[in-house]
């Protein structure tokens, strides 16, 4: 039986002894950071394998910076926690790992200084997030994204995901499956946990970081397949909300939704309105590059699992 662990206030302990106190500064005001990162089971080989951890933590880094959260931990050291708190909860299925640097000060006070910092990391089991044979049924959301100005998108601040929250629930009462935000001034940015890129007249067109995107982990693995594998040109460019209606294909990116075709928005069908062949495509490759199949594509992926490492 699969037992969960976390690192937790420098130890490595069961998830469910892992308890932060009611007064910690994070709780009450949204003042950490964290990552999501997908730990992706081989069947074949018995293995879980974690994607991208450098990036990741590269990402978790850079955030720590803007919400001014003391991070000294070395990257080989951050790998080690994690591939140690994944071998140790065993689980044979795709698991999800959660890095979260928080203020950890038990003080009232809406501030960055003057508190302590620490960090978190804990594994949790976690399926498909979307139906991507499927795809997905979107609207344009009434939440905007919020602003650079307001609080950075750039940074993956546990405070900022009110907003992906409110467009999210917005977006599944009304009968749809995800919400895709448009940024202040009327572009679109994104979805509520989930990048978005179009398929036009042979290009891949999305948004840039200037749209008040998470610059997503996802969104550069695919630019980078579409243009090194697929040989397709990608542009990052303003987008308006009705050239999705009218793109040849619409997808979204993100660690939790993989790759999910857009197959309607707003009512309107895009495309024909089921998965397009460009999406198809990068699909088959992120899957097989993400657990482990794709041996050019190895150094993305971290064995977790000693005990089957060659
Ligand atoms: C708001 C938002 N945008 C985009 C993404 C996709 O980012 P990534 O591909 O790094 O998971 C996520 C998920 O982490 C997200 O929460």
């Amino acid at each position: 039986m699969a037992t969960p662990y976390a690192y937790f206030k420098k130890q490595i302990i069961p998830l469910a002894d892992a308890k932060i106190g009611v007064m910690t500064h994070a709780f009450n005001y949204g003042t950490a950071v964290f990552e999501g990162i997908r730990g992706n089971w081989n069947d074949e080989e018995g293995q879980v394998y974690a994607f991208s951890l450098k990036e990741q933590f590269d990402r978790l880094r850079k955030s720590c910076r803007i919400m001014k959260i003391d991070f000294p931990y070395e990257n080989e050291e951050l790998y080690s926690i994690t591939t140690q708190i994944v071998e140790m909860s065993g689980y044979r299925e795709d698991v999800y790992i959660r890095p979260l640097a928080y203020k950890s000060s038990e003080v009232l006070g809406v501030r960055l200084h003057d508190l302590e910092d620490d960090l978190l990391i804990f594994v949790a089991p976690f399926g498909p997030y979307l139906d991507i044979e499927k795809g997905a049924r979107c609207c344009t959301s009434s939440w905007r994204r919020v602003a650079d100005t307001g609080i950075p998108a750039r940074a993956k601040i546990t405070g900022i995901y009110a907003n992906s929250a409110l467009a999210k629930t917005e977006a599944n009462l009304n009968g749809y499956d995800e919400a895709i935000m448009l940024d202040e001034r009327g572009h679109i940015s994104e979805g509520s946990g989930e990048n978005i890129f179009l398929v036009q007249d042979g290009k891949i067109i999305t948004p840039p970081p200037s749209s008040d995107i998470l610059v997503g982990i996802t969104r550069d693995t695919v630019m980078t397949l579409a243009r090194e594998e697929l040989g397709i040109e990608v542009v990052e460019r303003d987008i308006d909300r009705t050239e999705l209606y009218t793109a040849d294909e619409c997808f979204m990116t993100g660690t939790a939704a993989h790759v999910t075709p857009v197959v309607e928005l707003d009512h309107r069908p895009i495309g024909d309105g089921k998965m397009g062949p460009v999406a198809a495509r990068l699909v088959k490759l992120y899957f097989d590059i993400i657990t482990g199949k794709n041996p050019k594509y190895a150094h993305w992926c971290t064995p977790c699992y000693s005990k089957v490492k060659a």
